[in-house]
């Protein structure tokens, strides 16, 4: 089967067939009645070992708009607290013949070592630091609807010359590695921005250029991506207080105004308001896109459900592996 375990294993042509194949949904679900029956008959189990709030519940409302049956697996409720392993869970929850598992963990690479042992296509909701790639699709599918809006050269999916800033705790960040890789495919210019303790070394050699001065980043930035500080990931970092750090690299309105002025703003969510970015910035009409990374998702979450189980109903669909 072909899994979708990172943006790192995508071609640039893959990414932008899977942001073509989510403006249908995206269609879909802006009508009174979002039902297709694509997926009718399917059963997907969308396995959490880490809290979430949107790529949990837009997996859900996407299997379930295709019309498949979803069942959501809560570690913290599951036999995973007596002691199960890894690898046991992944063979209880292939044993009960699902069609799709999608999958967050705490550690790098757990979700590829649970599609090694299971007999169905698996997404990746987010693996510990490494990749969390449905929110890189998620964020470019947003993005291109921003651009096509202000008329900027970019519908066909490329973002050539777009200059990115990705603003925040990037060490820990797999939504940033995802985001880096798949805006440098499409074309863009990925800065980094981060203290030095929370930037990763050699982060040049995946195509993002760093910056340890914020204003300095923003100068000429045409896109802003701010990241929360992930205080659970912490292992002893000097980190500034929340409001050194709001000083030193919050995205307030008036550094926004006076650096990066027509900047449109991102922010994969949850938003810590008041330390990484102010509440009149995030919900800055015309500029903050926030809300419409969130409606992007369920659509990018339908397509990627949708292509990766063509095989098992019989849909012609690309060649074997080309997702692994
Ligand atoms: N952006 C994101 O992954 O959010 P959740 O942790 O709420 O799913």
């Amino acid at each position: 089967h072909r899994h979708l375990l990172g943006i790192g294993h995508l071609e640039t042509h893959e990414i932008l067939y899977l942001l073509d194949e989510a403006e249908q949904w995206v269609k879909l679900n802006r009508l009174p009645q979002k039902h297709s029956d694509r997926l009718t008959g399917l059963t997907i189990i969308n396995a959490f070992f880490e809290n979430s709030t949107r790529t949990l519940l837009s997996f859900e409302i996407a299997g379930k708009r295709l019309g498949a049956d979803v069942v959501n697996m809560h570690a913290a409720q599951s036999s995973v607290k007596k002691g199960e392993t890894l690898i046991d869970t992944a063979v209880t929850l292939n044993a009960m013949r699902a069609d799709a598992i999608v999958i967050r963990h705490q550690s790098s690479g757990a979700v590829a070592l649970i599609a090694e042992r299971v007999g169905c296509p698996v997404l990746n909701a987010g693996d510990g630091q490494h990749e969390h790639p449905t929110q890189a699709l998620l964020d470019a599918l947003a993005l291109r609807h921003k651009l096509a809006e202000q008329g900027r050269p970019s519908s066909d999916g490329m973002m050539n010359g777009l200059v990115v800033t990705i603003c925040g705790d990037v060490l820990h960040s797999r939504v940033a590695r995802s985001n880096i890789l798949c805006l440098h495919a499409l074309g863009a210019r990925v800065r980094v921005c981060a203290p030095p303790a929370l930037m990763p070394a050699g982060i040049e050699a995946i195509g993002a250029e760093p910056f340890h001065d914020f204003e300095a980043a923003l100068k000429g930035t045409d896109v802003i991506m701010m990241l929360r500080l992930q205080n659970e990931r912490m292992s002893g970092q000097f980190i500034p207080s929340p409001r050194e750090y709001r000083h030193l690299y919050g995205l307030t309105l008036e550094r926004l105004k006076r650096w990066a002025p027509d900047a449109i703003v991102m922010h994969p969510g949850p938003m810590n308001r008041g330390v990484e970015i102010d509440s009149n910035v995030a919900e800055l009409a015309g500029q903050s896109i926030i809300t419409d990374q969130v409606e992007m998702g369920v659509a990018i979450r339908m397509a990627c459900l949708d292509v990766l189980t063509r095989r098992q109903r019989g849909v012609p669909g690309w060649a074997e592996g080309a997702w692994v």
